[in-house]
């Protein structure tokens, strides 16, 4: 498996949690390194442009609201497979069909506020890095 590059978001409703140290434990634990971090509140243009590829889906406008609506933790986490290792360790996109142990089941709070947020192909994990860390010289690991 080759060495990748995922980006990795805290959402909102787990950053008002405060239950980061679990979360970057088990990143560590998985083998990825953080190499990028950045707290802020996407506006709600922000989250439309990160989200875009769901413009047409009825929960579109909720979910926009939802990501704009407080602080997030945002990420680019390196590692081999890491696309794939984030994901598996994020669980299912419903924290209530989430296997046991994964992030979302822990401390996601429904199919919408579901935690957090990872890159699902190369592609996608090239175009939100580039949206969310533009112009970023991101140092390996
Ligand atoms: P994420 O992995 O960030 O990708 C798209 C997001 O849309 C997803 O997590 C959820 O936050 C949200 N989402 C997906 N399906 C639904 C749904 N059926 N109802 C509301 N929100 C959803």
């Amino acid at each position: 498996m080759a060495r990748e590059r995922t980006l990795a978001m805290i959402k909102p409703d787990v950053v008002k949690k405060n239950v980061l140290g679990p979360v970057f434990t088990a990143i560590e634990e998985a083998g990825l390194r953080p190499v990028a971090l950045r707290r802020t509140q996407l506006s709600k243009s922000q989250a439309e442009g990160f989200y875009a590829v769901h413009r047409q889906r009825p929960f579109f406008g909720e979910l926009t609201e939802f990501m704009s609506s407080g602080p997030a933790v945002l990420m680019v986490l390196e590692g081999e497979d890491a696309i794939g290792r984030w994901r598996e360790l994020l669980g299912a996109t419903n924290p209530a069909e989430a296997v046991d142990g994964t992030l979302r089941k822990r401390f996601g709070t429904n199919i919408q506020c579901n935690g957090f947020h990872g890159s699902d192909a190369p592609e996608t994990a090239a175009f939100e890095i580039g949206y969310l860390f533009p112009g970023m010289d991101i140092v390996p690991a």
